[in-house]
């Protein structure tokens, strides 16, 4: 049977990850055919740096489908299947000071961890509000898509705010990304990999990979190679020196606590004042990535409008995030039951965690959304942690909300990145400061 053609909407569609998404929704154009695909950011100039490029992309590789590119919310939501949300509140700028910000109080200066990924998330939410309010005046059975960060506070806040909404999915790539490294390594189809994991968002631990013609665990395997080996992502030879450190700390989480394989954003938890030390606090990530990803894209995305022609332009394709994208609303969309690790509000997945806390775990993901594995009861220690976190999570969320400047502290020195309520006060009264165009505490 055809499938049924899809309108998707990209939110943030001036990131310069939205080529290699567009890439994907080609790769996948016969699984997860589209009608029409609107792209929207507030900003068009953004759009415009991106735009030619996609034209010419979608003239090539994909016709028939209609192209929208638009800062009109109503022009972006009216009659949408899809919404893949993917906006980042205050931009690079703004990424740039959740990095250096916490650095200066000697603290872990991340997009979505610490205290960076605290301000971060106090931007995100209210935008994030704002944007689910707006899709459902247009298109209230629309599948809401989230992979905007920090995913796991944006979740709590979207399940606080619109609890009875059934078509929000908040996810992330991360796991996914690991898998496909796993994937590598072991000489197998990522695809043939089903795992099992808990936690929260970027806090989380994978306890089985099933390999799914034989049934066998591949962890053991996988943690001997570990024992000997660098873990390093699939895609080594093209990854900044930040994300090899990042990976390779894996092995080193691993050495102290062997049991379940953790996710790498976990390192910052774990290694907070090793973390710093190797930080550089004037070049962060968001400066890695800028003249990296950012730089690329949009020269190759020049060159396209200068010459009006694809000639010598490769087509960016197979990313992680892109991949991923496409193929959960496919999985959504035609009922495939396809395994995903997604975040969704526990309700006893993980009977000894609070019923509301926003855990991230495996599942089958059907028309209805994730359908979960259950995980069963989690000891002492991924317990402790993890409700330390989620404790974290929600008074992060309720300080934003309440505009409650002592539920922020509480958050900041409950945060394994921080502790000291010392350092918490100082590096919040100056992200406070940076961030007065987006939040206020009382
Ligand atoms: P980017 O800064 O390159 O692009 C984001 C775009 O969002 C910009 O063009 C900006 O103009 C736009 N934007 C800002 N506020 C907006 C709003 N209110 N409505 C619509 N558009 C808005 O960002 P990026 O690096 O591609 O990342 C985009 C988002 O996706 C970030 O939140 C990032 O953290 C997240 N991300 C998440 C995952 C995941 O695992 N969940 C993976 C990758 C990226
Ligand atoms: C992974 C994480 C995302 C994060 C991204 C940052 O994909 O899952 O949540 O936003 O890395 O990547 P970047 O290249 O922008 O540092
Ligand atoms: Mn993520």
């Amino acid at each position: 049977m055809e499938r049924k053609k899809q309108v998707v909407t990209i939110v943030g569609a001036g990131s310069t990850r939205i080529p290699a998404l567009i890439g994907s929704l080609i790769h996948y154009k016969k699984e997860f055919p589209l009608q029409k695909l609107v792209l929207f950011d507030i900003d068009m100039n953004r759009i415009e740096a991106l735009r030619h490029y996609i034209e010419l992309t979608m003239e090539k590789y994909y016709e028939g489908v209609e192209l929208v590119f638009t800062d009109k919310e109503d022009e972006a939501y009216i009659g949408t299947d899809y919404v893949f949300c993917n906006m980042r509140a205050g931009n690079f700028e703004m990424r740039s000071l959740d990095e250096k910000i916490p650095l200066k109080y000697d603290l872990v200066g991340q997009e979505t961890c610490g205290p960076g990924g605290f301000a971060y998330g106090m931007r995100s939410i209210g935008a994030m509000i704002d944007m689910v309010k707006k899709v459902r005046e247009h298109s209230k059975d629309a599948w809401i898509l989230n992979y905007t960060n920090p995913a796991a506070i944006v979740a709590v806040a979207l399940d606080k705010v619109f609890p009875e909404d059934k078509k929000i999915l908040n996810i992330c790539d991360q796991p996914y990304s690991m898998i496909r490294s796993f994937a590598k390594i072991l000489e197998v189809d990522m695809y043939d990999i089903e795992p099992r994991y808990f936690g929260l968002n970027h806090f989380g631990w994978f306890t089985k990979l099933y390999y799914a013609p034989t049934g066998e665990d591949l962890i053991p395997k996988l943690k001997e190679f570990l024992i000997g080996n660098e873990f390093r992502p699939y895609n080594a030879e093209q990854r900044e020196q930040s994300w090899l450190d990042t990976y390779k700390n894996v092995n080193k989480m691993l050495s102290f606590f062997p049991e379940y394989l953790p996710n790498t954003y976990l390192q910052y938890y774990f290694f907070p004042e090793e973390i710093v030390k190797g930080s550089n606090p004037n070049y962060t990530r968001s400066d890695e990535a800028l003249n990296g990803r950012e730089r690329e894209v949009l020269e190759l995305c020049k060159k396209a409008k200068e010459q009006n022609s694809l000639d010598g332009i490769p087509l960016l394709a197979g990313a992680v995030h892109g991949n991923m994208m496409v193929e959960v609303a496919e999985s959504i969309a035609y009922d495939l039951k396809k395994v995903f690790v997604i975040m969704t509000r526990n309700e006893g997945i993980i009977p000894n965690l609070p019923k509301d806390a926003m855990i991230e775990v495996a599942g089958e993901l059907t028309k209805t959304g994730i359908d979960p594995y259950e995980v069963g009861e989690v000891d002492t220690f991924y317990k402790g942690l993890i409700e330390g976190q989620y404790a974290y999570e929600k008074l992060t969320v309720e300080s934003v909300l309440e505009c409650n400047y002592e539920k922020a502290l509480q958050a900041l020195t409950l945060n394994r990145t921080v502790v000291n309520p010392v350092k918490a006060k100082a590096v919040l009264d100056d992200l406070m400061e940076a961030n007065k165009d987006y939040w206020y505490l009382k």
